[in-house]
């Protein structure tokens, strides 16, 4: 049986690499485009970078919290290159875990065309240029999602998590980590801030939270909060959609 997510996902649009080049053919660049105009290898390694000194997580800690929630129904929000969504699928091969369906979306090109490319031969990963602002799914369409490294750059934080609350069923979760402003920390804190300077004059970091207010906008959206957690300057979080 086609089901709700089956039916809007033919609504959609979906993109491969032809259908990317065409929608942005002859469009002047936009603010997205100028902030992510950076090749995907280049995000990947400064990504790295970033991680290590503005987040102060790592690459493991990441890879258990997000390969954990990957539903048979899964909606990866901002995908970006898709580098951390495929190593958290290789953590899963290593763990025996299956999938079998995975809706993920970006709203820079860019970056979405380094997913165009490392997924194009597997047919269970759909990928869409969309904002999380405005999804196009139907209400209650995922089993989980995961918003990865992401919140932080989202012009529209309230309206994105409504958004994602909206097209998650009663009961899906949703794995997510938010930067946080620097803990004093010795030099490292400076770093931080430097990092995160740079990245809101860039356009890729709207701006760090604190903690307690990324939790009551998590609530604010209609979630339940399963677990949380404070690691460097992140804040981890597994939160549930409980009413429909
Ligand atoms: C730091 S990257 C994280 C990418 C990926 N989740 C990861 O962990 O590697 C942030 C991503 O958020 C995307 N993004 C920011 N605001 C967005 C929005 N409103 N809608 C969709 N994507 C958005 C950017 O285009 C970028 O790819």
């Amino acid at each position: 049986m086609e089901n709700e997510v089956g039916r809007s996902l033919n609504n959609a649009e979906k993109i491969d690499s032809v259908k990317l080049a065409e929608i942005e053919k002859g469009k002047p660049p936009i603010s997205v485009d100028l902030a992510y105009a950076s090749e995907p290898w280049w995000y990947d390694a400064r990504g790295f970078l970033i991680l290590t000194f503005a987040y102060r997580s790592t690459l493991p800690a990441q890879l258990r919290l997000f390969s954990q929630n990957i539903s048979d129904n899964h909606l990866e929000v901002a995908i970006g290159s898709g580098t951390l969504l495929n190593l958290c699928l290789l953590w899963r091969r290593i763990h025996n875990q299956t999938w079998k369906h995975i809706v993920g979306f970006d709203y820079s090109s860019q970056m979405l065309s380094g997913a165009v490319k490392r997924f194009k031969k597997d047919s269970r990963i759909q990928l869409f240029k969309e904002d999380a602002a405005n999804l196009p799914w139907a209400d209650c369409s995922f089993d989980s999602a995961n918003v990865a490294n992401s919140l932080h750059s989202f012009p529209e934080l309230e309206k994105s998590l409504g958004e994602i609350y909206r097209v998650l069923k009663p009961g899906a979760t949703l794995a997510g980590n938010c930067l946080l402003n620097p803990g004093k920390v010795w030099v490292l804190d400076r770093i931080s801030t430097w990092i995160n300077h740079w990245g809101m004059r860039k356009g890729i970091l709207h701006r760090p939270y604190e903690r307690q207010e990324v939790k009551e906008k998590l609530v604010g959206a209609g979630f339940l909060i399963q677990k949380e957690v404070v690691r460097g300057n992140c804040y981890d979080f597994i939160v549930r959609k409980v009413k429909p």
